[in-house]
């Protein structure tokens, strides 16, 4: 069997294992009420950082979600494109790749529709998220939950490395807390976005008082100032046979004053 056959044959088993499952549904919910609510569609996914789909479990599960949502998402005969880049492609991998209608694999991306795009970066490194973001200003994202990287590192670093992705997570963390004051009733309405808690601190050893950092995230000079994030939560549930490849994943509308 060749490398083309091979990939074909497994792209085929996983996204038969997949296409019913729980995360997918969720995936694909969370996305319809967004394309409802603004009665729009999308023409392009970019998909980056996919990985090594030759060799990786993750990256073909990944794969094979991007395979079911270019099926949910467009008409066979319709226009559209998924546009893929990952340094990390093989020979092979990207003539597969290419063999799949509509696919193509290219470093360089531009498109006149970036609120027809949906960005598809599972597991994406942050630098290049921070990047992405100031490179194309994106509207629809399919990628990592940005409160995971906020509660990793003190948010002074955060903000320093990573300005935007720091400014979406300030958003979101905003909004968790309003939503957190909300009655039970109006929680039963909720997009069902839920926030990773802090570990505390049970030992206090000492006295000393530390000031907060005061960040001055400066929304005024962002591009969005509202972001709606819905976290993909059964993409945590690591007991399938695709196990982590959708943890910690997230879809965020980034919304523009104009
Ligand atoms: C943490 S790995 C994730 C791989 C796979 N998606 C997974 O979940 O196992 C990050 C991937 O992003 C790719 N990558 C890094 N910078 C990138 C960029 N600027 N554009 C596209 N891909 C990039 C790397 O080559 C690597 O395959």
């Amino acid at each position: 069997m060749t490398t083309q056959d091979k990939l074909t044959k497994t792209l085929d088993e996983r996204t038969t294992i997949l296409k019913d499952s729980d995360v997918v549904n969720e995936i694909k919910t969370a996305i319809d009420k967004v394309l409802l609510d603004k009665s729009t569609s999308f023409t392009t996914i970019r998909c980056l950082g996919l990985g090594p789909i030759s060799d990786s479990s993750n990256a073909m599960y990944q794969l094979s979600l991007l395979n079911i949502l270019v099926k949910h998402l467009f008409k066979e005969n319709e226009n559209f494109n998924i546009s893929l880049w990952d340094p990390i492609f093989t020979k092979d991998e990207t003539t597969y790749l290419e063999t799949i209608p509509n696919f193509k694999v290219e470093e360089t991306f531009e498109t006149k529709e970036i609120g027809k795009t949906l960005f598809y970066m599972p597991h994406f490194p942050i630098g290049a998220f921070e990047e992405l973001i100031n490179q194309y200003k994106p509207k629809y994202i399919l990628s990592n939950d940005l409160m995971v990287y906020y509660y990793k590192q003190p948010e002074a670093k955060f903000f320093e490395n990573s300005l935007n992705c720091a400014r979406l997570a300030q958003l979101i963390l905003k909004k968790s807390e309003t939503k957190s004051d909300t009655t039970t009733e109006q929680k039963s309405e909720d997009d069902g976005f839920q926030l990773p808690t802090k570990k505390k601190n049970r030992k206090k050893t000492n006295s000393i008082k530390h000031t907060p950092i005061i960040i001055n995230y400066d929304f005024e000079s962002a591009y969005f100032n509202d972001v709606k994030a819905t976290n993909i939560t059964k993409g945590n549930i690591l007991d399938n046979q695709w196990t982590s490849s959708f943890s910690d994943m997230c879809f965020m509308e980034i919304i523009s004053e104009s």
